[in-house]
């Protein structure tokens, strides 16, 4: 039996990493296997490229190579194997990420990003991507008061606004895979609608 893969999308600020134990634990109660991991990394290589992209200035065509080099690593040692084992695979952040920072905000031709999703990931797709959507002001807020920011934190709202508007589209363009949640609300009511989409798969 194949397992499911399941992405966590939105811009950083959006809470979307807050769910991720509260979505194992549903998976688990139904008695599935959950590898649970994000991007970029998932891999012992996949982490190293994490803290190049993360914090070394480059250009966006290199980020988005070496994205997609982590991901390759990624889909071979761990989702594809997962899947094929029948687990739910649950990734924080995967293509869409790609679509939404590298050709939303950073102006990445998205015929380039097409390519290298076609080779990187031959049919792989999530089964379901759960976007957590906030408004930027909110989003710039959540990240003044949280931790020192990585590369990507430290834009401006504009930028935000960029990888929104990115996300939105992808979700439009891909209605039978996005579930687009409204993520300011209260943490518990987010939770229970994230709650009702994890019972539904
Ligand atoms: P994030 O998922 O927010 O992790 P944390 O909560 O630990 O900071 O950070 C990953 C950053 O990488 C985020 O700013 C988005 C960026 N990113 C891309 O620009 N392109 C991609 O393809 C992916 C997967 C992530």
């Amino acid at each position: 039996m194949l397992g499911k893969f399941i992405t966590l999308e939105g811009m950083d600020g959006a809470g979307k990493s807050t769910h991720i134990p509260h979505i194992i634990a549903i998976l688990q109660a139904q008695g599935h296997e959950v590898v649970s991991t994000r991007e970029p990394g998932g891999t012992p290589l996949g982490e190293r490229l994490r803290e190049l992209v993360l914090h070394e200035p480059m250009h966006a065509e290199t980020e988005t190579l070496l994205m997609f080099a982590a991901r390759r690593e990624h889909i071979d040692c761990v989702i594809n194997p997962a899947l094929a084992r029948g687990a739910y695979v649950l990734s924080d952040r995967f293509t869409d990420a790609t679509y939404a920072y590298q050709c939303g905000a950073k102006s990445v031709a998205a015929d380039k990003i097409e390519m290298l999703e076609k080779w990187v990931q031959a049919d792989l797709q999530p089964d379901v991507t759960l976007l957590f959507d906030v408004p930027v002001e909110v989003s710039v807020q959540r990240l003044l008061a949280a931790r020192s920011p990585d590369k990507f934190e430290r834009e401006n709202a504009e930028f935000f606004t960029r990888i929104r508007q990115a996300y939105l589209q992808r979700a439009l363009e891909n209605p039978a895979r996005f579930r687009v949640i409204d993520a300011n609300q209260p943490l518990d009511e987010v939770s229970k609608v994230v709650e009702k989409i994890i019972l539904s798969l």
